[in-house]
């Protein structure tokens, strides 16, 4: 499987010249040339496309014209079939028996767990049924696979790998005899799991049902096909429906008609908050509320939290003060658009006084979009998230300040796409800093030395992903730096990341 590279250059003309050791210089160069050509290519495109468009529209206008009682068939795909590539040839193999897997998370722990269960389908020779979505989950979306990921792309664009359905088959229900097993599989196994001990399970049962997907594949020591397969679903076969691509191409063309911005994954939430026991900076009330929350949650199973102890490990996100603090200590300007890449902000508009104060541009897609825009979104938080997602890989600059699912999988998809700056804060260090500068021992510009030389080597720059043999959860997450699919076209080991970094945005 060739993991297309295409990607990589695009947009490099928007972003903020990187510095580049001449030993890369080549490698750029080549890949400018080929974007110029590939740009070409498109600019003909999507001439070919708008005429053939305006060549539909006209002839349905002329339809309507003609015949007043014609069901309105609108083409909503807007020429988009015309683009499609053709049909890659099905992969001819005997299926073992049916695989049904229902994903638990938030979208980002869905869409990893969907690029897993596909690479576990595959190498078992399995029919994979379009994965259902976590309905139950903290944020209780009712949102289906098809609400979220173009369902057609998906099938499609994984025809050579594995036969993926809509729907179990009416012939091996349980009406019919059939019984289906339903298992979580073991959490961070390796393909030999899969095989011993999944595979004979099919020959017992028809259909197996995963009912949970988190982790349930290992970061590291799998076969080189089966980590490309991994990224071939994630950069190429997920892609999100038309409303949700339209609706997020438009907030970042909104952003970049008003130059470059910074994404501000802010996960200061209250489930995040009341998850974490994390209260510093809140008031007793305050922290009194999210405790009550977070007792009422049975499956989070840490209750009594000692805040402090907490946030001085570097395990909590940071709150808005802090992360005002860390953008303008990493001279992040005044006048940059700051878009927050978040849900509803614990303690709303009281809590981001001090970041507005310092960056007046701070945006969020509810002020970006009209009122009616985001009403077919509402009380569906992925598809929330999923707008979410594709301003902050688009951001010139993207800073989490927590490293949840969401800042993983968009780290990942930004390296995919050209290296572009992540900043992954460390927050055990700038916590240590933000105390002794607030407490007057350490003044603002040794401050902002000292947090700009902590992150020096922690942009997103090309490198591998740290291995620890058995603590998974401790490496380095595959879906925030897949170097098996990256590496191939820039070199990983050339240790850009341990001091010799671009300088901070
Ligand atoms: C475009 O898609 C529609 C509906 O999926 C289909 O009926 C039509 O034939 C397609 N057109 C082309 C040119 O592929
Ligand atoms: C699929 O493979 C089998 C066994 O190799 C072969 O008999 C069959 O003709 C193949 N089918 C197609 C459609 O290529
Ligand atoms: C899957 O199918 C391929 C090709 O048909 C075959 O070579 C391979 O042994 C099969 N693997 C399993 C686990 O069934
Ligand atoms: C998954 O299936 C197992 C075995 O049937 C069951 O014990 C467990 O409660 C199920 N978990 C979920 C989240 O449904
Ligand atoms: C969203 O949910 C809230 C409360 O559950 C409800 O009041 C509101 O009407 C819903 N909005 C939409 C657009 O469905
Ligand atoms: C300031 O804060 C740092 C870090 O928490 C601490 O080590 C130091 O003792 C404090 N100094 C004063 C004067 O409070
Ligand atoms: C930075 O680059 C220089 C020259 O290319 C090299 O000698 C040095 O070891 C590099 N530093 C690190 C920390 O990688």
């Amino acid at each position: 499987m060739e993991v297309r590279s295409e990607g990589i250059q695009v947009r490099s003309d928007k972003l903020p010249a990187p510095v580049i050791p001449r030993t890369r210089l080549r490698i750029w160069f080549v890949r400018v040339c080929s974007s110029i050509v590939l740009w070409t290519c498109l600019v003909q495109l999507v001439t070919i496309g708008d005429l053939w468009h305006s060549h539909l529209i006209s002839g349905i206008t002329n339809r309507i014209y003609h015949i007043a009682q014609l069901p309105l068939p609108l083409p909503v795909q807007d020429g988009f079939n015309q683009s499609r590539p053709p049909l890659l040839p099905e992969r001819n193999y005997t299926s073992n028996g049916f695989l049904r897997v229902s994903c638990n998370g938030g979208l980002n722990q869905m869409r990893a767990a969907i690029c897993d269960m596909v690479t576990v389908a595959r190498l078992l020779n399995l029919t994979l049924v379009v994965p259902e979505l976590d309905k139950t989950s903290f944020w209780a979306d009712p949102s289906n696979f098809e609400d979220i990921f173009d369902v057609k792309h998906f099938i499609d664009s994984l025809r050579d790998e594995v036969r993926i359905i809509k729907r179990l088959p009416k012939r091996v229900s349980r009406k019919h005899g059939y019984t289906q097993w339903e298992m979580p599989p073991v959490s961070w196994s390796n393909e030999k799991y899969y095989v011993q001990q999944i595979l004979p399970l099919f020959n017992k049962y028809k259909v197996l049902h995963f009912n949970r997907t988190d982790a349930r594949l290992t970061n590291n020591g799998l076969p080189l096909d089966l980590q490309k397969l991994r990224c071939h679903v994630n950069f190429q076969a997920l892609k999100f429906t038309p409303q949700i691509e339209n609706l997020g191409s438009k907030l970042i063309r909104i952003l970049q008609e008003k130059g470059p911005f910074v994404a501000l994954h802010l996960r200061y939430e209250m489930d995040m908050l009341a998850f974490s026991g994390c209260t510093h900076g809140c008031t007793n009330e305050e922290a009194e509320d999210l405790k009550r929350m977070r007792y009422a949650y049975p499956w989070w199973r840490e209750k009594e939290i000692l805040s402090e102890d907490k946030r001085s490990q570097g395990l909590c996100p940071l709150t808005p003060e802090e992360a005002a603090l860390v953008l303008q200590a990493l001279g992040v300007d005044r006048e940059t658009q700051i878009y927050i890449a978040a849900g509803e902000i614990y303690g709303s508009e009281r809590r981001l006084a001090a970041l507005r104060a310092a960056f007046p541009h701070i945006v969020k897609k509810e002020k970006l979009l009209g009122p009616g825009e985001l009403l077919q979104f509402q009380n569906h938080t992925s598809q929330m998230a999923a707008l979410d997602f594709m301003v902050s890989v688009a951001s010139n600059t993207f800073v989490p300040t927590y490293d949840g699912n969401m800042a993983k999988l968009v780290e990942g998809h930004r390296r995919y796409s050209g290296f572009k700056k992540t900043i992954l804060l460390d927050r055990r260090k700038l916590v240590e800093l933000l105390d002794m500068h607030q407490n007057g021992t350490l003044p603002w510009n040794g401050f902002a030395i000292a947090v700009q030389q902590t992150h020096k080597g922690r942009m997103g720059q090309p490198t591998r992903r740290k291995i620890i043999l058995d603590k998974p959860k401790e490496e380095d997450y595959f879906y925030a730096n897949p170097h098996e699919c990256l590496c191939e076209v820039i070199d990983c080991d050339d240790l850009l990341g341990t001091g010799n970094s671009s300088k901070p945005p």
